[in-house]
This record gives C-alpha cells, structure tokens and sequence, in this order.
C-alpha cells in the first residue's frame, strides 16, 4: 500500500482525508497529544485495522473521538451533569471521558466493555475530518503496540509508511502525552491515566476523585485494569529503562560509577553538564514541565536503539503535568528506581572511598584467561577474594533448601542427602535448558550468600563469578572487571592445565561468551597478553587508576 503524506495547511486535506475515512481507511492524524491511528469508529471492520496496523490486543478499547460536545449523546447514555461541566471546562482538548455506550458503539470499538472512551481533540484540521467524515473516529495513538507514542508525522511515517492510507501532518504535538482518562461510571469518578489535564484542574470541576492504582504501580497478572490498556508494558523503547532519583549530583556520580558503555542517560536540560562524558540526551527543561511532556516520547524514540543497554532516567517528582511524565517513564521502566543518594557507590566516590563500606569489584572473564592473576594481585595488595563456586560448595553443605530445591528439579541427582555432582554435570551438560533451570534455581541463594557476606565485609572486596552479569552478581558491585586474552593464549594454557587435548580446549573457549559480550557488559576490559609480569604490573595499575589502591599497592581500606 503506497501511503498518502497530506499537510494539515492544505485546503483540500480534511475532505481527503474524511473520505478515505468514510471509505473504511486508515488516517492518521494530529492531535495536542500525540498523533492518533484512526479509523470509522462506527464500523467493525474499519476498526479491525486499526487494531491489526497497531498489533493491539483486542481486549484493549479505543477512544472515539468527536468534533463538537453535542455529538457525545449519540454515543453514551445516562450522561452526568459533570460529564458536560467537563466538556465545558476542557473541550476541546486532552481530557477522555468514560461514559456508559449507547449500543450504536460497535463492542469491538469498547473491546466488549459497557462503557465508551470519549474525547473532542484539539486540532482544527482533526475536528474539520470528523465534522467531514459524519462518524466519530475511533484513534488509538499511532505508535505500535508497546512502542513509544508517536508526537510528529515523521514518527508515524517511521512506524506505519506503507502500511496505512494516509499520514496528515500537523506538525509536532503540544502536550506530547496522551490526554488525560477520567471514568464517570463510578462515584467519585476515577482518574485512569494522568495526561494534559491534571488531576489539580479535574478536581477544580469534580470535586473529589480517586487514582487508579494502575497509575502509580505495576498490576500484578491476576489485577483487572480499569482501562485496560493501562496493565500493557507501555511506551518502553527495546531497552531497559531505570528510573534514577535522588539529586542531580547523586545521580551524576550514581552514573559515573556503573555506568557501561553502551548504557545512556535521559535527563533535565539543566543536568547535561553534570553528565558530560556519560551521553547524556535531554528531553526538556526541569523548569518547565510542558517541555518535558512535549519532548518525552520523541527522546524515547531515539533511545529505542537495539545498541543501548540501560537507559538511567531522571524522572520529576512534583504534581501537575509532572505526574502525566513520570507515569509514562515509569510505566517505560516497569516502574524500577534506583536511588542514587542512598546508592554506596555514590556515598563512596571515586576520588575518596570511604572506610566501613567494603568497595566491591566483580570480576568474570571465560576459562583461560588469567583471571587468577588479577586475584592473586588483590589478595597480595590486603583485598578479600569471594569464590562464587566455592561458596555455592558450600551452600549445597549447609543450606538444606538449596540441595531440597535441586532434588526437586532434578530427583535423581540428589542421594542420601549429597548431591551427585558427576550425575548433576551429565544431565546439565550439553542441555542448555536443564542448564538454564539450575542457573535459575542456585542464582537466588547465591546472591542472598553474597549479600549476607558484603554486609560484614569491609575494605576491598573481589567477587569472582564466571556468570557475574548473567547472574545479575554484578548489580552488587562498584565496578566490573572482564580478564580476556587471545584465544591462541588461552588454549595453551588450558591443555597445560587441564592436561586436555586442543580440540576440546576449543570447544570449552568457544561455549563460553566472546569479548564483545564483556566488552558491552562490564566497566573494564583487562587484556592479558603479554607474559606474566606485564599482567601483573597491568592489573595493579587498574587498581591504583580505579583510585582504591594507595601508590604503594596496599589498599587504603583494607582491615
Ligand atoms: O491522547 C489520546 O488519548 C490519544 C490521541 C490519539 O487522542 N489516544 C490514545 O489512545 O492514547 P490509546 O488507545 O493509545 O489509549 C486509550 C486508553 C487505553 O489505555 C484504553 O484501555 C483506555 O483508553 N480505554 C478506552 N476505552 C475505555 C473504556 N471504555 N474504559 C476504560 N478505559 C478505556
Ligand atoms: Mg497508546
């Protein structure tokens, strides 16, 4: 399908665009919130589209919208006062009204719901199309499902060219957020999504209301959403997204502390300098919450890259506007925060570590690297080494419910109360899901073994972890450390070890992550390859540059 781009400024655009809508097509059109995928809201199959072009579930209804109040009594019955009290207040504009359907409302419109989502936009050319079109236009906003909204044409052009029949450019939206959802089947009525109008302005009109819980937390599967929509992972680009709160400067030094090279920062304006050198992307002034609404899903976009790792979000915290911003990044970040001033990396920067915190590294690298000798250099220098498989040897001798948790997974392995470790190995080795189903079940006791150890732990602390990202070990770390080598290197090394024969040498180097994955997932790379005591004289000078280590090779809080 060849896509018909119209400007919103030309004279013919809204009969085009009304016929293709009268025709059973897809327009999608500008609004002050964000750009809408619509369709004729009266006919099923027209609506059909609208949902297959998005990939939306069909348990997620539409919100119709209207040119003028007058035409929301041909939708909904059992209209309250307060409902025309609102329109007048706020319409045109981005407030949605939940209303009981008339039955002219076809069900897959209202994904079966009794109730209809209605709202009157604030764009001339969009309330000119639905005055031409004759019928209530049914609009989703124009992203695919789960992506960012889209807030200019060029977003839409991104996610639909060749898909539907006509994209009007209306420039970019105002508001930037989706409008806000008030439901007014219920006493008090009940704010489903905050959005252009703020809870502050409902209240001023209404009186008393009541949040949704869906707007502030995440729902667990067994929870109904009021709107359905709202239990989606929503607006997320393909990365994770980590709310960081906490001071700019926390959160500066929060950043600069774990932060990994593919890792990204979306902050205020007024913060890019407190993040130079940490790519930071801003998406509109702290100041001015209308610029942060007004730019947040455009910086989304930008940041929905397969290349980024984490995104650290700095979110505001104030009512208003600020609540509609910080519910679309917290539903982005399936509402993880990290707060970054009470983070122990922050309370110990880099250039003065603080005494009673132990400064933990972790350190990974596959077999035959030389991670040993890093090891051995932390030791010598006072630093205290855990051994992630030495301490899940002895969780398997004194926490019975670790050896009770594999006995269930895997009941032959376990005898007399000892795990058969031969057993063990042959079932898991060469099946990556029984692999997978003992990774999982040990990774929780030992993350709660380690824990339990730093809590007592001081000075410099090395955890040594094969699985140190994929485990998650990382997370408890100040820094991250990957030991690799050449692989020429490391297949010397491990027949000389391991008195094996070179084919399998290659075989366990080649089961095991590449650089580029240590590369992508840790703080540091450390090349081991030159002899021994280069190595060494390398891993010493990583210490002193991370700046835990005094000149002389002891550290400085080290018991
Ligand atoms: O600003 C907006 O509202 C944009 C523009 C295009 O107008 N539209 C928009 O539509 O955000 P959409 O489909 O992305 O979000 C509609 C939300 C969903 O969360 C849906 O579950 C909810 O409205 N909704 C629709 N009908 C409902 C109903 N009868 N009861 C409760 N929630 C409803
Ligand atoms: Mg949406």
């Amino acid at each position: 399908m060849k896509t018909l781009y119209l400007s919103a400024n030309d004279a013919s655009t809204a009969s085009i665009a009304a016929e293709i809508i009268k025709n059973g097509g897809l327009v999608a059109l500008p609004t002050e919130t964000v750009y809408g995928l619509g369709a004729n809201g009266l006919a099923p199959a027209a609506v059909k589209k609208v949902f297959e072009a998005k990939g939306r579930p069909q348990d997620n209804p539409l919100i119709l919208h209207i040119w003028n109040s007058a035409q929301l009594s041909e939708l909904c019955h059992h209209i309250p006062e307060s409902a025309w009290a609102l329109a007048a207040a706020f319409w045109p504009g981005p407030l949605t009204m939940v209303l009981p359907a008339k039955d002219t409302v076809p069900l897959s419109t209202r994904a079966n719901l009794p109730s209809v989502a209605v709202r009157c936009p604030d764009s001339d050319i969009t309330r000119e199309i639905i005055r031409l079109s004759g019928v209530p236009i049914a609009a989703p906003s124009a992203n695919i499902s789960g992506k960012p909204s889209t807030t200019t044409a060029q977003h839409v052009r991104f996610d639909h060219d060749g898909r539907i029949d006509c994209i009007v450019d209306g420039g970019p939206c105002r508001v930037g957020v989706e409008s806000t959802i008030v439901d007014l089947t219920e006493t008090p009525p009940r704010l489903l999504r905050p959005g252009g109008i703020t809870a502050e302005e409902l209240e001023s009109v209404l009186g008393e209301i009541t949040v949704d819980k869906a707007v502030t937390q995440s729902l667990s599967a067994d929870e109904v959403a009021k709107a359905p929509g709202m239990k989606y992972k929503h607006y997320a680009p393909q990365c994770e997204v980590v709310i960081l709160s906490g001071s700019s400067e926390s959160a500066a030094r929060y950043v600069k502390a774990h932060r990994k090279a593919n890792d990204r920062v979306l902050c205020f304006e007024e913060e890019l300098p407190l993040f130079a050198g940490c790519e930071p992307l801003a998406y509109g002034r702290k100041a001015d919450p209308a610029s942060l609404s007004a730019g947040l899903f455009g910086a989304l976009r930008i940041l929905d890259d397969p290349a980024v790792g984490t995104v650290y979000a700095r979110c505001p915290m104030g009512g208003g506007m600020e609540a509609a911003v910080r519910n679309r990044l917290s539903k982005a970040a399936a509402f993880r925060v990290i707060d970054a001033d009470n983070d122990p990396a922050v309370a110990c920067s880099d250039s003065a570590p603080c005494a009673g915190a132990p400064l933990v590294i972790g350190i990974t690298g596959g077999t035959g690297c030389g991670k040993t000798t890093l090891l051995e250099v932390i030791r010598k220098a006072g630093g205290t080494v855990i051994d992630c498989d030495a301490l899940y040897h002895d969780l398997l001798q004194t926490d019975s419910r670790l050896l009770a948790a594999i006995a269930a997974r895997f009941p032959d392995t376990v005898e007399d109360g000892v795990l058969q470790r031969k057993k063990l190995g042959a079932i898991v080795f060469g099946h990556r899901q029984a692999l997978q189903d003992l990774n999982d079940l040990t990774t929780p006791f030992i993350l709660a073994a380690l824990e339990a150890r730093l809590q007592k732990a001081s000075g410099l602390v090395a955890i040594d972890a094969i699985r140190l990202i994929e485990a998650g070990i990382d997370r408890l770390c100040r820094t991250t450390v990957a030991v690799t080598a050449p692989t020429q290197d490391r297949v010397a090394r491990l027949m000389a070890r391991d008195s094996i024969p070179e084919s399998y040498a290659r075989s366990r180097i080649a089961a095991q992550p590449d650089e580029a994955f240590y590369a992508a997932h840790c703080h540091h790379i450390l090349k081991n390859d030159g002899t021994k005591a280069e190595f060494e004289a390398k891993c010493l000078a990583f210490l002193q540059g991370l700046g835990i280590m005094k000149k002389n090779g002891q550290s400085p809080t080290a018991n």
